[in-house]
């Protein structure tokens, strides 16, 4: 908690295009009257056939179904693209910065144009139709975006997987959502090392067969390539025409299709679709980035994340923005690539995790100030809440004190940002997320669902629609319902954990679930134990979060070993290499500890409260073990804990 108040400077206040009178004014309007605000706003972007009804949403228990802007009609990748032809056709829509940093190329939206059209007919050629799923498994290079506006221009429907999942994680995602078609590159390159993501490719449809995988050459590395059902993009590409008719498609048919992990079992593929979700986004990009014409503007995020969708590639580019994607990472070749990255592209805003900004503070101050920074005027976090020492030294050491930090709170499911500063409008508090976007209602419930009033902590919940929010689980909408409005009926429930202060402000705390964040990156806990008790040696386990320096949360792996199994460093590794062939790198525990028992309620239910006390190693408030079906497991557990100050 901190006491500190950083007002609105007074020049960003003079650009700004709110202050905090106009916020107020807006906001009342959004809540007051949705169908009047969203009606209006609703015009930000190109529909083909213009809507009439504006709000069509039912949080009820026995009805939950929304839809925004549902008889209009619109192509996203029109909105992104076509749109700003006339306007800004030579201005630079994308500017990419490669991995080394000696490599770097900028796309005009005519350039953008052509290669969105081109990469359209290959998909068209490759089969694919209006309403077809297609995964795309890409590094961060300019493809990746053509890709998504092209699947969005042929009215298919893109499912983007992490380039650090593996072939079995990939392969999950391609069956759940029946794939025909998985858009990929030969190999990666992060931090000047290759990633093999054509091989996983061809791991992962050993188990989940496509019809075809079309490949883009990055590396030029070697891979196999499987007659009559690989392609070279490039090959392809040259023999399409560069143009290509955007297909007409309803508000609410679907964009994409992201996995996000929850409490329980496997990912659940979040759907968004069209309409409501372009609206949401470009507003949002706009109005918390105070986004201006011939700004540069970069996320860092990679768009396997909800992040890279909305405030990457849709957000902006239907703002006909100039949005940087950056192919590496933030310590290499130096712990000064981010702000050499700033200078070389005259950044402007620039939007990171708190987990990057921990990394790099913790590398020490003159790789920053050695640095000129001059361009940046506005930074942004997201991901997991920003601890005020991390908050400090971005806003000290990074913004020189001149750049305000949009602490933005939203999540896979919420499409767009919906808790945020904007820059010329709120007061910052340092490490609070401070005041809901336009139309969007919060409010903190304890345990029973009970609505709490002025300066409380409890569960948080968003009270009604906004035409971001996701619209279905794909394929199992009663899956939506149980997870989102089940708990507190009559609200969406976010999963986190809030507190609201005296002036209104929301300051999140984290999940209240078991969802961890690591590094950003969101995980179930349940996915991780079921990696782990697929292993032969392994009978049983139970996975918490902990707190750690630079990732936020670390994974901690209770385990307990078939009967006569040998419990060694060595096996720890082999779990550890288990997890990450299971899942993922991302998904690998950083401590495991071997369990004789773990502790368990008489009907045998594991008491992770226990657990998580234990990992935090702050075991002297224990509370209640009486109701543990054999409580001595307990002592065994602190003796043989691994993360002993
Ligand atoms: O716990 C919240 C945390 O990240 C979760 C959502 O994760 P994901 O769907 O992967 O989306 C991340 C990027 C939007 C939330 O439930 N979270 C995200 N942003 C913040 C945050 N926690 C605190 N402060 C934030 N700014």
């Amino acid at each position: 908690m901190s006491e500190a108040v950083f007002p609105v400077p007074a020049e960003v206040a003079a650009r700004a295009l709110v202050d905090d009178a106009k916020y107020q004014e807006m906001y009342a309007k959004s809540v007051n009257d949705p169908e009047g605000f969203w009606g209006e706003h609703g015009k930000r972007i190109d529909w083909i056939k213009p809507f009439t009804k504006v709000k069509n949403t039912s949080y009820d228990y026995d009805n939950v179904s929304i839809k925004w802007f549902e008889d209009g009609t619109l192509n996203v990748s029109a909105n992104c693209v076509d749109r700003h032809l006339a306007e800004r056709g030579d201005q630079i829509a994308i500017i990419w910065e490669g991995d080394d940093p000696s490599e770097h190329k900028n796309i005009t939206y005519k350039e953008l144009h052509g290669e969105v059209c081109r990469f359209a007919n290959v998909l068209k050629e490759q089969g694919v139709k209006k309403g077809d799923r297609v995964t795309i498994y890409m590094p961060m290079i300019p493809e990746a975006a053509y890709a998504m506006l092209a699947c969005a221009r042929v009215g298919a429907v893109h499912s983007i997987v992490f380039g650090g999942f593996s072939p079995d994680s990939l392969a999950q995602r391609i069956e759940g959502c029946s794939s025909r078609c998985v858009i990929t590159a030969d190999e990666g390159l992060r931090g000047g090392r290759k990633v093999p993501l054509k091989a996983n490719v061809d791991k992962a449809c050993e188990k989940a067969p496509v019809d075809s995988v079309i490949m883009v050459k990055r590396t030029g590395g070697d891979v196999d390539f499987v007659e009559g059902r690989d392609v070279w993009y490039h090959e392809a590409a040259a023999k399409v025409a560069d143009t290509c008719e955007p297909e007409e498609m309803n508000a609410e048919d679907p964009l994409f299709i992201l996995y996000t992990s929850g409490s329980t079992g496997q990912p659940k593929g979040v759907l968004h679709t069209s309409g409501g979700y372009l609206t949401y986004a470009s507003m949002t990009h706009q109005y918390v980035f105070d986004y201006h014409d011939g700004d540069v503007y970069w996320c860092t995020a990679d768009v396997g994340w909800v992040t890279g969708h909305s405030y990457i590639v849709y957000g902006p580019l239907a703002n006909g923005a100039t949005t940087l994607m950056f192919e590496g990472v933030p310590t290499y070749p130096s712990p000064s690539r981010f702000w050499e990255v700033c200078d070389k592209h005259k950044v402007n805003i620039f939007y990171t995790a708190p987990t990057a900004i921990r990394a790099l503070m913790g590398g020490g101050d003159e790789h920053v100030t050695k640095t000129d920074r001059s361009s940046l005027r506005l930074l942004g976090s997201v991901g997991e809440p920003i601890n005020p020492e991390a908050w400090n030294w971005y806003y000290n050491v990074v913004g020189e004190k001149r750049c305000p930090i949009v602490d933005t709170w939203w999540q896979t499911e919420t499409g767009g940002i919906l808790i945020s500063p904007l820059p010329g409008a709120t007061d910052l508090k340092p490490g609070s997320a401070t005041r809901p976007f336009f139309g969007v209602q919060p409010a903190i419930v304890d345990a029973e669902g009970k609505v709490l009033e002025g300066a409380t902590e409890g569960n948080l919940v968003i009270t009604d629609s906004w035409p971001g929010q996701m619209r279905t689980v794909y394929g199992d909408h009663d899956r939506f319902v149980q997870t989102y409005f089940a708990t507190y009926k009559g609200y969406y429930f976010t999963g986190d954990g809030c507190r609201r202060d005296a002036d209104g402000y929301y300051w999140i705390t984290g999940r209240v679930d078991d969802v961890i964040n690591v590094s950003g990156h969101r995980m179930g806990t349940a996915e991780v134990e079921s990696a782990l008790v697929a292993h032969p040696k392994v009978s049983e386990a139970a996975v918490v979060g902990y707190p750690h320096d630079i990732k936020g949360q670390g994974i901690y792996a209770y385990v307990t070993l078939m009967e006569g199994e040998e419990p060694t460093e060595e096996l720890k590794k082999e779990l550890v290499k288990h997890v990450r062939a299971e899942i993922g790198p991302i998904a690998s525990p950083d401590l495991i500890q071997f369990a004789p028992g773990l502790p368990k309620t008489r009907s045998g239910k594991i008491m992770r409260r226990i657990l998580r006390k234990i990992a935090e190693d702050s075991f002297d408030s224990l509370g209640d073990t009486s109701t543990l079906a054999d409580p001595a497991v307990v002592d065994d557990l602190i003796d043989n804990r691994q993360n002993k100050a």
